[in-house]
């Protein structure tokens, strides 16, 4: 159609209530790019029909979250190394010859967030990475590639936090268990990727593996404090932080591998949290 603007969108089940149409509004108007995105709601057996046909009529990217980001590895018609590794896609692009390119920008969000937002030293840290499901695998290898001193996986069934240890084992030092065998040992930084926030539920962890020098991640978020950030803060961690900075990062990346241009995150993470940006 003459004149149309390109078309993105969020495809997911339930999705109404995704800030991925607010953030990627914010970063078109900021870098001065004309196209729209909206929220496509399909439940898991229409997925691989809808998606090809919002490609089929001119669709150029698509976000893809929960359920659909394993089934969107399998109809990407190439994947990017770290889709692969993730075992999910969260980012379709378009390419001229009509194929599908899968990425999966998660990992990166929060990399991004931890070292350029907030900060946090990785390199030659102990990290506790808690749950051991989708979200975890997506930031595994991403993490690794920091050179933290280890990583161990602990989740609630210990048997799928050894079993994710074994994926990523050639790429570092890391170790799956339950939470039971979580030692007295504080570590440097701990990422909560169970979604326990979302019940309003605490992992259960020891309170040993926090100490006043260590750093808490909930991959989570919320209007309010997520269960995770406020319990981490009565332990009396250095700092504990939802992650607003990971949804706008990981954002960021797939409107960079759509627009060819990186959006600043600064006032995006801002205007979602109502925290003023630095700079204003
Ligand atoms: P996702 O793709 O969001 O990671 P998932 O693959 O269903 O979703 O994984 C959910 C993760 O949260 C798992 O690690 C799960 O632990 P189990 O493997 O033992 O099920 C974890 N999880 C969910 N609710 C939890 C709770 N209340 N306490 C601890 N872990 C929880």
């Amino acid at each position: 159609m003459e004149g149309s603007v390109d078309q993105y969108a969020v495809v997911g089940h339930p999705v109404a209530h995704s800030l991925s149409p607010f953030i990627h509004s914010l970063f078109a108007r900021q870098t001065g790019q004309s196209l729209s995105y909206r929220l496509m709601d399909v439940p898991p057996e229409r997925f691989t029909e809808q998606v090809y046909e919002f490609f089929a009529t001119g669709g150029r990217g698509l976000n893809v979250t929960l359920p659909h980001k394993t089934r969107a590895l399998t109809i990407a018609h190439e994947l990017t190394e770290r889709a692969r590794l993730a075992g999910a896609v969260n980012t379709l692009a378009a390419r001229r010859d009509g194929s599908l390119l899968g990425d999966n920008t998660d990992g990166a969000g929060l990399v991004q967030d931890l070292t350029a937002n907030l900060g946090v030293p990785v390199r030659g840290r102990s990290i506790l990475l808690i749950g051991a499901g989708g979200a975890a695998r997506g930031v595994m290898a991403p993490l690794l590639a920091l050179g933290p001193q280890r990583i161990v996986i602990s989740n609630r069934t210990a048997e799928r936090a050894m079993a994710l240890a074994v994926v990523f084992a050639g790429l570092g030092a890391v170790e799956g268990c339950g939470f039971g065998e979580l030692g007295a040992q504080p570590f440097d930084l701990i990422v909560n990727a169970t979604s326990a926030s979302l019940t309003g539920e605490l992992p259960g962890v020891p309170a040993t593996v926090f100490g006043p020098q260590t750093l808490c991640y909930d991959m989570a978020y919320g209007r309010a404090d997520t269960p995770f950030v406020r319990w981490a803060r009565t332990l009396g961690c250095r700092e504990a932080v939802p992650g607003w900075g990971m949804l706008v990062e990981q954002a960021a990346e797939s409107f960079r591998l759509w627009r060819g241009v990186r959006p600043l995150t600064a006032p995006v993470l801002a205007a979602l949290t109502g925290r003023p940006s630095a700079g204003g």
